[in-house]
């Protein structure tokens, strides 16, 4: 961390983030984790998660966006979250808290069936190498997770700037059962997630950027 990170770290680790006991790496999430979210927020209030949230570019400014949520954010990157922080700071919110660890095992571990209005995954991994497809986030079991998790008619918003990615996406969830491709196609670009950094260099780079939402039909049960 740098010396502002790690300022961002000391004066708000304690209240925006969420101590997990951990599994057998230092980003895994033990199997016995358990978090009462809205004894954490202090409210009860629909819950969104963000896996890979990096430095908060999408996840502070769309959860100033969204005061009646409890936003729950996972990245595994600690200096990245230092930052967020420092963005939470900024912004005055404080309805986010951050998890430093695995984001497809906390979604998995550390969220009742039926109770996640909406999960963003915006770039989440950008896994474009061949031998790197098996760590992509995107593929039937973790499908199966999202199914479980979301509440019925809750929304999986994507985004990537990989164009196999987005196609490998079409691919695993337009027919899965239990999601519905909310726009047939193609997602139009939520109006207020913003062109984070990674984005940009992305777009600077001449690829081009997909968005994807899917909606948890009835037929997937919990
Ligand atoms: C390419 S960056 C994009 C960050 C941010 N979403 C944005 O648009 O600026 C991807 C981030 O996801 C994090 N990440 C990847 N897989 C993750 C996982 N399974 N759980 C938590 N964080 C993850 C990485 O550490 C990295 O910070």
């Amino acid at each position: 961390m740098n010396e502002s990170q790690q300022k961002n770290w000391d004066r708000l680790h304690s209240a925006f983030v969420v101590d997990i006991p951990r599994g057998d790496m230092s980003t895994s999430i033990s199997d016995d984790a358990s978090v009462d979210w809205a004894a954490e927020f202090g409210r009860d209030a629909p819950l969104i998660v963000e896996i890979g949230s990096g430095a908060g570019d999408s996840l502070v400014p769309m959860a100033s966006q969204r005061p009646d949520a409890n936003v729950v954010a996972f990245e595994v990157f600690e200096p990245a979250v230092a930052s967020t922080l420092g963005r939470i700071g900024r912004a005055g919110i404080s309805n986010v808290r951050v998890v430093v660890g695995d984001g497809a095992q906390g979604l998995a571990k550390l969220f009742a069936d039926g109770t996640v209005s909406e999960l963003w995954t915006f770039f989440a991994d950008p896994w474009h190498k061949k031998r790197h497809h098996k760590r992509r986030l995107v593929a039937g079991d973790f499908a199966d997770v999202v199914c479980a998790k979301l509440t019925p008619g809750g929304l999986w918003r994507l985004a990537t700037d990989w164009e196999d990615y987005a196609l490998w996406m079409r691919e695993h969830l337009d027919d899965f059962p239990g999601l519905e491709n909310v726009h047939g196609g193609w997602a139009p670009r939520l109006a207020d997630r913003p062109v984070t950094k990674y984005e940009g260099k992305g777009l600077a780079a001449g690829r081009t950027v997909h968005d994807l939402t899917y909606r948890r039909t009835d037929a997937a049960q919990n």
